[in-house]
Formats: structure tokens, sequence, C-alpha cells
């Protein structure tokens, strides 16, 4: 431990298109959405996570909510430095500090991204004030988190589903072995429901309220072992303009969402299929782990087992999955530094 050791806050990070979560001091304390609300005429930050969520879709002309992460890039990077950098401030220990603290960060980031957007990060963890900035894939990063030995000569398949990518990656011996990220996740999801309201309805419903019905009804199958109830979803009419409500069943979402759902197993086989044989044998009989608020969706798992014949596991926790395993590299830099990013 160096001198000025006490000075440095060690900091974890999962950067996720929909959710950023921190850990800090072994516990997560922040989990908030990745959205940020502006004042259009100022360009002034007024709300930053669960506030300016509840300010989308319902703002007027001079409030702009914003999503700096959509479709797994990212798509602002002003707005996501100016976001993280609020999120760290309020941590309570840190804000609580008469000085601003130098900080070492693990980061985790889709592994799709570019060499220009991994400088940007680093470049806004520098403005930070991070002296020590390591980066992290995101599938390896869940697989720490769901608690798989990654350094083993043992391959393991890991489907990430998020807001933007689902990331599908096979990792041995600490590192990733093949992978795919494809752009169809929650976000996609959502869509597709609203969509279904509006040809199948005629109702108009917000994105809210659409994500809303996918987490109360959302289904990646009508085989449901314990289906839920119908539900009562509120828009606007698409004919008369009024405000009206529409009966909606799990049975309909089920249809609506299956396009997307074809296209994330076809990735999955395709995965699969590139997989080296001695690894594909371990998968085998490890089977598949799902972690990301996408595996939540009722029946994936079984959807996908069916697909593939393997069994499939969803991550404890599976919203948390990749910032755990964020946070324990941080506690073991020396023994992560192979899947580690400097
Ligand atoms: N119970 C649920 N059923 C289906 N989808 C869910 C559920 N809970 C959360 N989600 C979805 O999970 C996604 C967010 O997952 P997350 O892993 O945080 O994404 P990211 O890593 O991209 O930030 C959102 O699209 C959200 O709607
Ligand atoms: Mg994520």
């Amino acid at each position: 431990m160096g001198f000025f050791d006490f000075m440095t806050e060690d900091i974890a990070i999962d950067l996720g298109t929909a959710n950023t979560l921190i850990i800090h001091d072994g516990k997560v304390c922040v989990d908030q959405p990745s959205i940020v609300a502006k004042d259009i005429a100022t360009g002034k930050i007024i709300a930053i996570g669960k506030e300016a969520n509840m300010m989308q879709g319902k703002t007027h002309g001079s409030i702009q909510t914003i999503r700096p992460l959509k479709d797994g890039v990212i798509a602002d990077f002003e707005a996501s430095e100016q976001m993280i950098k609020e999120f760290i401030k309020n941590i309570p220990t840190i804000k609580k500090k008469f000085w601003t603290p130098s900080l070492r960060m693990v980061i985790c980031i889709p592994s799709g991204i570019t060499e220009v957007e991994k400088r940007a990060v680093r470049d806004s963890a520098e403005h930070m004030n991070a002296k020590e900035i390591y980066l992290i894939h995101e599938p390896m990063a869940a697989a720490i988190g769901i608690g798989i030995d990654i350094t083993q000569p043992k391959g393991n398949m890991i489907i990430d589903i998020g807001g933007g990518t689902t990331e599908i990656a096979v990792i041995a011996l600490g590192g990733i072995v093949c992978d795919k990220s494809v752009k169809v996740a929650g976000d996609v999801f959502t869509n597709d429901i609203s969509y279904y309201m509006r040809t199948q309805h005629n109702l108009h419903i917000g994105e809210r309220t659409a994500e809303v019905v996918k987490i109360e009804i959302g289904a990646a199958t009508e085989d449901l072992d314990n289906p839920p109830e119908e539900m009562l979803v509120q828009g606007r009419d698409l004919l008369s303009g009024k405000p009206k409500q529409a009966q909606v069943s799990y049975r309909e979402i089920a249809k609506a969402l299956d396009k997307s759902i074809l296209r994330i197993e076809d990735a999955v086989m395709e995965t699969l299929s590139q997989t080296p044989p001695e690894l594909a044998a371990d998968i085998y009989n490890t089977g598949i782990y799902l972690a990301g608020g996408g595996s939540m969706l009722r029946g994936l798992d079984k959807r996908l087992s069916r697909k593939t014949d393997l069994p499939v596991y969803v991550a404890e926790d599976p919203l948390r999955a990749v910032v755990r395993g964020t946070g324990i590299t941080l506690k073991d830099l020396e023994k992560y530094k192979t899947v580690l990013l400097k």
C-alpha cells in the first residue's frame, strides 16, 4: 500500500445501455437508469438516473431526456461523461470528502465497442480524476459475477441480454474464445410491444408503458409454467385520438416478441457452431448461463434450452451479475490482470 492510498477510492462501474451500476467499498451504491434530462436552451443537466427516467415521454419543448448509450454504443459522449460524474459525486462516502479523491476504476464495456469509444471512456474517466483505469468486457465480467472460475481450461457459454445488445460469449482460460453481439435485447422487445399494440389494438402507448407491459406479462413462449394474468394497458386510441385501454394477455406478447427472440436464438446457434469441439463438449456438460435484465423475460430460458438441447440457467440477480463481476476484479487486480485491459 502506497503512502497516498488513503486518498484513492476504488470504484467498479457497469456502464450499461439501460442501467448504470457502481460498486464502492464492496457495496452497490449506484443502481440507476442510464438517462439524463437536459435543458435544451442552456445545455445544463437538470436530472439524471431515476429522476430523469420519470420525465421520459412527459417533457415539454425545453427539456430533453437522453439515453447516452442507446443501442449498445455511446451515442452521446458528453452526456455519458456528465452522467457518470454526477453518479460518482453523489456516492455518500465520496460526497463527504473535502477534496476530490483520485480514483482507481474498473469499467465494464460492451464487447462490441470500438477503439475510439474505448478511448472516449478512458478520457471521461481521466476527466474524473481517475489515476488507474482498467476496462473489462461485459461477458467476462458477467461470468465472474455468476461465480464461474474463468481461468480454468474449461469452456463456458454466457449470454448477457441487456437493453441495447445481447452479448454471447464462450469463455475459457481467462479469455473470450468466440463471441457475438446482436442489437436485439430489452429495448427491441419494448419496441415490439409498442408496435404490436399500435397495429393490433389501434393503441398508441409510450415507451415506459411498453416496458411495464414487458415486465408484467412479457413472455418468450406461450408455453409457460406459471402464466401471468391478463393486463389492462392504457394509451391513446389511434383512430379517435381519445385515451383508451385494452386488455392484453401474455400470449399476445409472446407472439409480438417471437421474431426478435428468433434472432437471439439464431445468434446463439451460430456461436455454438463456431465453438471449438473440446469447449463444445464442456458446454454440453455445464450448460448456458444467462445474465442481464432481458434474461428475466418469462420462458426465455426454457425456449433457449429447447432450441439448444442444453440446460440454461439464469444468474442469481441477473441485473447485477456484471457489476458484481467488475467489483470482484477490482478487489484482486493482480489475479485478473489478464482479463483487464489497461
Ligand atoms: N422482469 C423483466 N422482464 C423482462 N425484461 C426486463 C425485466 N426487468 C428488466 N428488464 C429489461 O432489462 C433491460 C435492462 O437490463 P440491463 O442488464 O440493466 O441492461 P444494460 O446492461 O444494457 O444496462 C431493460 O430493457 C429492461 O426493460
Ligand atoms: Mg449490462
